[in-house]
């Protein structure tokens, strides 16, 4: 970019309050961003700021022409409106894929949105890279959340599997998960899903990062939605946590960052 047409990709990230796995987040994206050559520039906003504010930096992201991407780290604090945020995002400077508009075409057959959410791109991107043809399979979704469990769902439809998504009501949620040749976890519950809740063979994606107390008694560390020790003696593949799929996670954040100024200069 910077050879051909002078220009450097710019990601801003948007950051409000005080949550310590928002800020390791944004930590590791920024990072990320720096080793590859795309410019950051970040926001950080108060745990009580008003509304106006947030929506008033977001605006001033979208009419920078210098900016290519925005990203606002979720959750926000309760007293903010998430939807009424993820609604003002610029849709061509949207690369966590959150709009409304983005996730509608994500949906609908035949259209494209302009970006896909990182995490279930990462997912996507992972399965045919490890040799597991997702067309024609049984896939169970644990979790329905904006940010994984729902782009999950789409993006294995369109890639042909049967897609079940399984959430908090759901009775014996063992019962259909065990039946599933991909089963993808994102509920925020340490090992939530054990050994005897997967097929011999099938694969596995943990999308879960929950801070938990280090065993040690030291500090924390991070563990998954599923008890890695007993799925990985059943499972044909797995991913671990921590190491899994966020990496990915993060290359598809940078990928999308790379896509979204190759069109804003017409170079795609
Ligand atoms: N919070 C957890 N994952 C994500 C993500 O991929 N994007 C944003 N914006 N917030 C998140």
């Amino acid at each position: 970019m910077k050879s051909g047409i002078g220009k450097f990709p710019r990601l801003a990230v948007v950051l409000v309050g005080d949550r310590r796995d928002s800020h390791t987040f944004i930590h590791i994206k920024l990072k990320a961003c720096d080793q590859v050559g795309i410019e950051t520039v970040a926001s950080q906003l108060p745990e009580n700021c008003d509304e106006s504010e947030l929506l008033d930096v977001v605006s001033g992201f979208n009419e920078d022409p210098d900016v290519h991407g925005i990203l606002v780290q979720l959750p926000l604090p309760q007293h903010l409106d998430e939807e009424k945020i993820i609604n003002v995002v610029s849709l061509e400077k949207d690369v966590d894929g959150f709009h409304p508009l983005n996730i509608g075409n994500l949906a609908i057959r035949g259209r494209k949105p302009f970006f896909v959410p990182c995490a279930p791109k990462g997912c996507i991107e992972l399965l045919p890279r490890h040799g597991v043809e997702i067309k024609g399979k049984r896939a169970v979704i644990i979790g329905r959340s904006k940010i994984v469990g729902l782009p999950t769902s789409l993006l294995l439809q369109r890639h042909h599997a049967t897609v079940s998504v399984l959430h908090a009501y759901m009775k014996n949620p063992e019962h259909i998960t065990s039946e599933a040749d991909i089963v993808v976890v994102d509920v925020g519950v340490p090992n939530i899903v054990c050994g005897n809740w997967i097929k011999k063979g099938a694969v596995v994606i943990d999308m879960g990062t929950n801070q938990v107390k280090d065993p040690s008694g030291h500090g924390f560390c991070v563990s998954g939605d599923v008890c890695f020790e007993e799925a990985v003696k059943v499972a044909s593949a797995i991913t671990p946590v921590p190491g899994g799929v966020g990496p990915v996670t993060i290359s598809m954040l940078l990928s999308n960052t790379l896509d979204s100024v190759k069109r804003a200069f017409g170079m795609v």
